[in-house]
C-alpha cells in the first residue's frame, strides 16, 4: 500500500522548498478585470488554498502579450506594470499565509474564446480546432480558422514569454510553468490536429 504521509512532508523542488506535496492545479476561472488585472476576489480564492494547507499553487493561465496570446475575455495578464503590481499583491498574500505560488504563462494560439486586443487568431498553420467554444467561459459556437503565425509573430510570441517570465520574477513568483497542453499554441506545434 502506498504511504500516504509522503504526500505530507516537506520537500524540495528546484530552488523552493514546498510544505507538502500538495498542489493546486492550473485553473481558467476568468475572473481578472476586462484589463486583464489580477483582483482581490482571485487573492482571496488563491489564498484559501494557501490557508488550508497547500503546498504549491499553480496559478491560472496568464496571457503573454497583447497580440494573440489572450484566450478568454477577464483572464489576467501580466504584460506590464499595473498588471504586475495587481499580481503581486496576490503572490504577497499566499505567501503570508505559507505557499509557493508559480505563474502558469500561456499562449492560447487558435483556442481563442475571445481577445481584448485583436479578433483573428494566430496557428502553426490554418487548422480550425476542432469542437466548438464552452459556455462557461462566455463563448458559443465554432472557433475561427487561425492564420498561419508569420517567422515575425514566432519572434514576438518568444519575446512574450520572455518578458512575463522575468516579470512573474519581479512579481515575487516562486516559478513559472509554461503550458503546452489543452490545445493551446505550443500544443499545436505538436499534434497534427487541434482539439480541445
Ligand atoms: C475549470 C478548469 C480550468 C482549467 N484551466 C487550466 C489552465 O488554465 N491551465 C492548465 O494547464 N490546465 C487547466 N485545466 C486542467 C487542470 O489543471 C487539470 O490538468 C485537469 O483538470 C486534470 O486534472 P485531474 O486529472 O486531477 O482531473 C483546467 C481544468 C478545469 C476543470
Amino acid at each position: 500500500m502506498t504511504d500516504a504521509k509522503k504526500l505530507f512532508e516537506s520537500f524540495t523542488l528546484g530552488n523552493i522548498t514546498l510544505d507538502n506535496r500538495v498542489g493546486v492545479a492550473p485553473m481558467t476561472r476568468i475572473s481578472a478585470t476586462s484589463e486583464g488585472l489580477a483582483t482581490d476576489q482571485m487573492k482571496s480564492y488563491y489564498t484559501s488554498f494557501a490557508r488550508g494547507g497547500f503546498g504549491l499553487i499553480i496559478t491560472e493561465g496568464i496571457y503573454t502579450d497583447d497580440k494573440h496570446s489572450p484566450g478568454y475575455i477577464y483572464q489576467p495578464g501580466i504584460i506590464n506594470d499595473e498588471q504586475e503590481q495587481a499580481w503581486k499583491k496576490v503572490v504577497d498574500s499566499v505567501h503570508q499565509a505559507g505557499a509557493k505560488i508559480i505563474a502558469q504563462l500561456m499562449h492560447t494560439g487558435a483556442v481563442v474564446h475571445g481577445n481584448p486586443f485583436n479578433q483573428d487568431s494566430i496557428g502553426p498553420s490554418v487548422v480550425k480546432p476542432k469542437g466548438e467554444k464552452s459556455e462557461i467561459y462566455e463563448g458559443k459556437g465554432p472557433f475561427p480558422t487561425p492564420r498561419e503565425a508569420t517567422k515575425e509573430e514566432i519572434t514576438e510570441v518568444i519575446n512574450g514569454f520572455v518578458n512575463v517570465a522575468k516579470r512573474a520574477k519581479s512579481a515575487g513568483f516562486d516559478g513559472i510553468e509554461i503550458h503546452g497542453a489543452n490545445g493551446y499554441l505550443l500544443d499545436e506545434f505538436l499534434t497534427d490536429y487541434t482539439y480541445r
